[in-house]
Parts: C-alpha cells; sequence; structure tokens
C-alpha cells in the first residue's frame, strides 16, 4: 500500500481536562448515525466514481496536453495567470509550497483583483512582447477574468507591431465547449486547456487550472497527481479525511462554528487561503457551515492567539506542522545573556515546538485542536494534502446534509453586479433592485 505523508493527531480535541470546549462522549453517540451513513455514502461515491476531482486524477492524456502547450511557449520567460477563487488560488498554493530552481517561467499571478493600481503595476514588471497570459475560467465569464482579458487583448493589439500576434500570447483554461472564452477561443484559434464538465473550481487545481502554470513552475506533475491518487485509494487516507470531518461536524453539533486553519511553515500560507476557500464556499450554506480562518504560526500567536485564548471560545483549530525541512539551521553558542537556552536548537526544532505549545496552551484554555503532520514538503506530499483537504470536504458535506459543489450565494453577488453593469438580460434584475435601493451610487 503506498504510503502516507499525512498523520493526524486527535489528542487534543476531546473534552477532556480543561479542554472543556472538546468533543463530548455523549456528542459522540449522538452522531455516530449520521457519520456513519456519511462514510458509506462517500465511500459508495467514490467507487461509483461519482467525484470529478478524483476522477480527473486517472485522466491519461493531462500531463501529455499541459506540457505540449507549455513546449508551445518557450519563447516566453512570463506566464501571467489570470483567474479568481477557484482558478487562482491552487496554483498560487503550488508556488509558494514548491518553488524551486527548476522553473522554466517567471510565473506572475494577477486575476483576483479588479484594481488598477495592480494592473498598472503588473504593466511596469512585464515585458510585453515576452509574457504570455493564461485566462483561466471555468464559466469563461467571470467579470474580473474577463475585464483583464478585454484589458489584455486591446493592450497588445496596440503594442504588437504583427496585426495576428496578440493570440500567440494568450493561452485559455475553460470549459470544453461552452462559455465566452471559448467562443472567443474558437472564433480567434487561441490555444486552449480544457477543465473537466464534472470538477469544479475549488476542487480543480489537479486538473489543467493548476497544471499548466504548475509545469511552468517546474513543478513534477506525475508526483503531484500519483499523490492525490495513492491517498484516495489509501483506506487509511480516506479515515484521516472522515477524522477531520467527523470531529468538526462534532464540534459543530457543539456550538462550535469556526475552524482555524494555521499551519506553521510560510510555505503552506496560500494553502491555507486555499483551504478556507474550499472549506467556506462547499461549506457555508443553507444557513448553516463552519467559517474558516486562515491563520499562520508562529506569525498570530503575537497577532490572533490572545482572542484565541481568552476572548469567546467560539472556535477549534487545525494545526499543521511539517516534520522534516531540507533547510537545517542551528542557533550558535551565544552570549547574549539570558538566551543561552536557545543555543543548539535548531529553526525547524523551534517553529514545531512553537507549534505544540500553542496547542498545549489552547487545551489548557479549553480550546480544542487537531495537529495534522506532513512528513516534508514537495509535489507527492502536496497531491496527497489538497485530496485530504477535498474529501474532508465532502464527508463534512453530507454530515450538514448540504451539497459540497454549487455556490449560490457567490452566484446572486455576480447576478445583481451584471446588473449594476447593464449586461444583457439583466434588466429585470436591475428593476428589482431599484425597487429597494439607490442604484446611483
Ligand atoms: O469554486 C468556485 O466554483 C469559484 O470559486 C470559481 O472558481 C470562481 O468563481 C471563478 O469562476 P470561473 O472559473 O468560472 O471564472
Amino acid at each position: 500500500m503506498p504510503q502516507l505523508v499525512l498523520s493526524q493527531d486527535t489528542s487534543l480535541v476531546d473534552h477532556r481536562g480543561n479542554n472543556s470546549f472538546g468533543i463530548r462522549e455523549e456528542t459522540k453517540a449522538e452522531t455516530a448515525s449520521k457519520v456513519q451513513a456519511a462514510r458509506e455514502r462517500v465511500n459508495a461515491n467514490i467507487a461509483a466514481q461519482a467525484y470529478g476531482f478524483i476522477t480527473t486524477l486517472d485522466n491519461p492524456t493531462i500531463i501529455q496536453e499541459v506540457r505540449t502547450v507549455l513546449r508551445s511557449i518557450e519563447w516566453a520567460d512570463t506566464l501571467v495567470v489570470i483567474g479568481i477563487g477557484g482558478s487562482d488560488l491552487g496554483a498560487r498554493a503550488l508556488q509558494q509550497a514548491l518553488t524551486n530552481d527548476s522553473a522554466s517561467f517567471r510565473v506572475l499571478f494577477h486575476g483576483d483583483s479588479t484594481d488598477p493600481v495592480a494592473t498598472t503595476r503588473l504593466l511596469s514588471e512585464i515585458n510585453l512582447s515576452q509574457t504570455v497570459f493564461n485566462i483561466i475560467s471555468k464559466s469563461g465569464e467571470t467579470v474580473e477574468t474577463i475585464a483583464q482579458y478585454i484589458f489584455l487583448k486591446e493592450h497588445l493589439q496596440s503594442h504588437l507591431e504583427a496585426p495576428d500576434e496578440w493570440r500567440t500570447h494568450f493561452i485559455f483554461t475553460t470549459d470544453a465547449h461552452k462559455g465566452i472564452l471559448r467562443q472567443e477561443a474558437e472564433t480567434h484559434t487561441i490555444t486552449t486547456l480544457a477543465i473537466p464538465d464534472t470538477v469544479g473550481g475549488r476542487f480543480s487545481v489537479q486538473t489543467s487550472v493548476g497544471l499548466l502554470p504548475a509545469a511552468a513552475l517546474g513543478v513534477d506533475l506525475e508526483a503531484f497527481l500519483s499523490g492525490g491518487r495513492e491517498f484516495v485509494t489509501n483506506q487509511n487516507g480516506k479515515n484521516l479525511s472522515l477524522t477531520l470531518a467527523t470531529a468538526h461536524y462534532q464540534l459543530f453539533c457543539q456550538g462550535t462554528k469556526i475552524a482555524v486553519c494555521m499551519p506553521y511553515s510560510v510555505q503552506l500560507e496560500e494553502t491555507a487561503r486555499w483551504f478556507r476557500q474550499l472549506w467556506a464556499e462547499s461549506l457555508g450554506k443553507d444557513g448553516t457551515g463552519i467559517l474558516p480562518i486562515q491563520a499562520r504560526g508562529p506569525a498570530d500567536q503575537h497577532s490572533q492567539v490572545q482572542f484565541y485564548a481568552q476572548g469567546s471560545p467560539i472556535q477549534s483549530f487545525l494545526f499543521i506542522r511539517i516534520e522534516n525541512r531540507p533547510d537545517e539551521i542551528v542557533l550558535p553558542q551565544t552570549d547574549v545573556r539570558g538566551v543561552e537556552y536557545l543555543s543548539g536548537h535548531s529553526l525547524h526544532e523551534i517553529i514545531n515546538i512553537e507549534q505544540r505549545s500553542t496547542a498545549l496552551a489552547l487545551a489548557k484554555a479549553g480550546r480544542p485542536s487537531i495537529t495534522l503532520s506532513l512528513s516534508h514538503i514537495d509535489a507527492y506530499a502536496l497531491g496527497q494534502l489538497f485530496l485530504f483537504f477535498q474529501l474532508a470536504v465532502v464527508y463534512l458535506a453530507e454530515m450538514l446534509e448540504i451539497n459540497a459543489f454549487d455556490q449560490p450565494g457567490v452566484e446572486e453577488g455576480k447576478d445583481i453586479m451584471y446588473a449594476l453593469l447593464n449586461r444583457d438580460g439583466y434588466a429585470e434584475k436591475r428593476r428589482e433592485l431599484e425597487e429597494i435601493h439607490d442604484l446611483t451610487m
């Protein structure tokens, strides 16, 4: 059986000793049948290949397609990734976690804002003739993404000499058949990569959405996908996700509605942002759900932890720690008086001691936590970590009886924006809004 690089310590999550907000035995008994039903349903769905984010790991051609596209733009030195939400955060996480010397491109991310300052800054950082823009949108019409595209299209047309050259500066990652980007690609013969129908934005990091930026960053794609595949075929992997989901469900039933994800690693801050979106958009709906908060240790020990330890007891914690790091920095013998006790300790050892101390201090204050240990960080480990979280979300959604795969709250905001921008087909929506709001601002 393939090795798991993840393990989970749940010894501080139960109601025990001072841990007054931990999971109580009666909660476990009351939730047992719900947990069991969720486990059976999700496992049956996995066996029936019902989850696109899992079946996509077996796509035999995707890596080849991505590499072919990347070879076709070898003339460029910079890839600018333009997408938002699920079309953005996974690749950012990969860049931060895995950046290495084999990157063939400088990869910049520019999709998550329509602030003109960001666009001006981007233009000052790139050499247009050496830059390719990877426009990523499953729907092919998200305003933030499309606004950047239409601006850049015109900008390239007016700055490049050959009339048709602008087309070669774009790669679209979008739906295989529909949407404005697909239509635009067909009209102008722009290179595209397809996003599988069955995979939604926040579950798409292991499709072409994440894989093209990852390939440009020099990430080992085979290892990244096989990490995910091996996690899900390993019963212990599935059990890890189920354990995380169960604990959060039981805490939720006791009234804990907030989950803080706090990696003790500078490489995983973006991964925690990716997790925050996955968790929030998948689980927060129908008037229920658990609010995810992203933190980073040790920085946020000196920021949020005061609240967590002594403020309203409204949250639980998921710590992530790394067991092995390639960089070994050991503090020398020091003559600085009062801190001699630090001599001989490595920074790796100190950061992990800080994580353990925070978990113990919070337990003493009655706040429950789980600690996820990652043996090391590489593409294979990240592949497992992403699957761990996606599966946990699916189990938890079953327990909460909500659909993990839609986002009606986000769609409503998009519709209102279309109405405010006077998009065709949204006049009725605009009228509805005008009846109750002043739309002049
Ligand atoms: O997870 C999701 O579905 C969303 O976060 C989308 O990824 C986000 O809204 C961007 O959508 P699109 O890829 O259609 O531009």
